[in-house]
């Protein structure tokens, strides 16, 4: 029998990762929930600064569910129509679920809302009908004066996540200028400005030459570690008739997989690969990874393909040495590349390519998996 299959059918895997988790597969942050909520009741507007998958989305959904929220992502977002259409799709979504539609309606009337709403579901879509040489930054101004108009008649928050790729579009900083010259005239209306890309949000955020600098209290989210959040995960297996072995979760640590969202995808592939009235122990850690290697391998493939022969040195040499002290001797001898200048170029390339980070004076996996990946392949 399949494992996770019992006598009463598919027990569904309690671990959730990839995606913004909510409810029961939630575990609560209160502290730093409480000092985001306090925030948002005051009408402050919050930069959240963290490394992928610490779990800023779900935070910052968690702190403001209690108000009708919207949320845009301007994930690889491409020019000022993409923007607007974004934060005006948003809206309308934010007014349906609270049965404002009409409203908001109204509020973006100007900027011709095209809106469908799905009969299966009731979720809607919403396109501009304006043709995209007409929507230029102009509209983004528009589109956040609106929000603001919107929240005099229903009091919202607004989540800007992926905020960084504003950055892509054309004429950037004066996009950044004119949201910001926005934003600052709209009172107790908060933001949250949320992104993964550290450099970028601080660039953004930090930089004393952008409009943006110094407009919102930082909050800094690490990952969800500690007692807590082990015991919510240790629950999870006791829920499903599952023992948790002595040392996993330290195990899993040891293995600098300690970000929320690695954790969960682990304990998801170890939850997979245990039987009912089993326990999950440290042994079966490597299975584990193996799993999570099958699923990820064409992409760890592709990533190693695409590096120079002296980058996948250093790629090697990270994952072997650790990324602290990577111009030491040892880092040079376990690496092959002796000069410093070539050690740097290489970096920065893998940087380029988001497959490392720079996490104060240390170099990070972006993906540890794909870190033990690289290690137990090729060292
Ligand atoms: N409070 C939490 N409780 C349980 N798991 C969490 C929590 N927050 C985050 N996670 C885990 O981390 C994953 C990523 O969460 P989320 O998308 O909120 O993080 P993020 O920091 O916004 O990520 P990204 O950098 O990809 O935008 C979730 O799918 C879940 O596995
Ligand atoms: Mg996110």
């Amino acid at each position: 029998m399949l494992k996770g299959v019992t006598l009463f059918g598919i027990m569904k895997n309690p671990f959730a990762y990839g995606r913004v988790v909510e409810g029961t597969d939630y575990c609560p942050r209160p502290k730093i929930e409480k000092l985001l909520a306090g925030m948002l009741e005051s009408g402050q507007n919050v930069v959240l600064h963290g490394e992928r998958r610490v779990g800023k989305t779900s935070l910052a959904m968690r702190a403001a569910r209690k108000r009708r929220t919207v949320y845009v992502d301007f994930l690889a977002c491409n020019d000022a129509g993409d923007v607007t259409e974004r934060i005006v799709k948003a809206a309308l979504k934010a007014a349906n679920d609270a049965g404002f539609l009409d409203t908001a309606l109204k509020a973006f009337a100007s900027l011709r809302p095209k809106v469908t709403i799905d009969p299966d579901n009731g979720s809607i879509g919403a396109t501009l009908d304006t043709h995209a040489s007409e929507l230029t930054i102009d509209s983004i101004e528009a589109a956040l004066e609106k929000l603001g108009e919107l929240h005099k008649k229903k009091a919202i928050v607004v989540i800007l996540d992926e905020f960084q790729d504003v950055l892509r579009i054309k004429d950037e900083r004066v996009a950044l200028a004119r949201m910001r010259s926005v934003i600052q005239f709209q009172g107790d209306l908060p933001y949250v400005f949320s992104g993964s890309s550290r450099d970028k949000m601080e660039m953004i955020f930090s930089d004393p030459d952008s409009p943006f600098f110094k407009s919102a209290i930082t909050i800094e989210v690490g990952a969800h570690a500690g007692l807590s959040f082990r015991n919510f995960l240790k629950r999870k297996f006791e829920k499903t008739n599952r023992k948790v072995g002595a040392g996993l979760f330290e195990a899993i640590d040891g293995l600098g997989v300690n970000v929320t969202g690695d954790v969960q995808q682990l304990c998801w592939a170890l939850w997979l690969l245990s039987e009912r009235g089993g326990t999950v122990g440290v042994d079966s850690v490597d299975e584990a990874l193996d799993m999570i290697f099958q699923i990820e391998r064409s992409k760890y493939e592709d990533a190693v393909l695409n590096v120079s022969a002296t980058q996948l040195k250093v790629l090697v040499a990270l994952a072997v040495h650790g990324g602290k002290g990577v111009y030491s001797a040892d880092f040079k001898r376990s690496s092959g590349v002796s000069v410093v200048g070539t050690i740097t170029k290489a970096i920065q390339r893998l940087e380029a390519l988001r497959i490392v980070y720079r996490h104060r004076n240390e170099i990070r996996f972006a993906n540890p998996f794909f870190g033990i990946w690289v290690r137990t392949r090729f060292a």
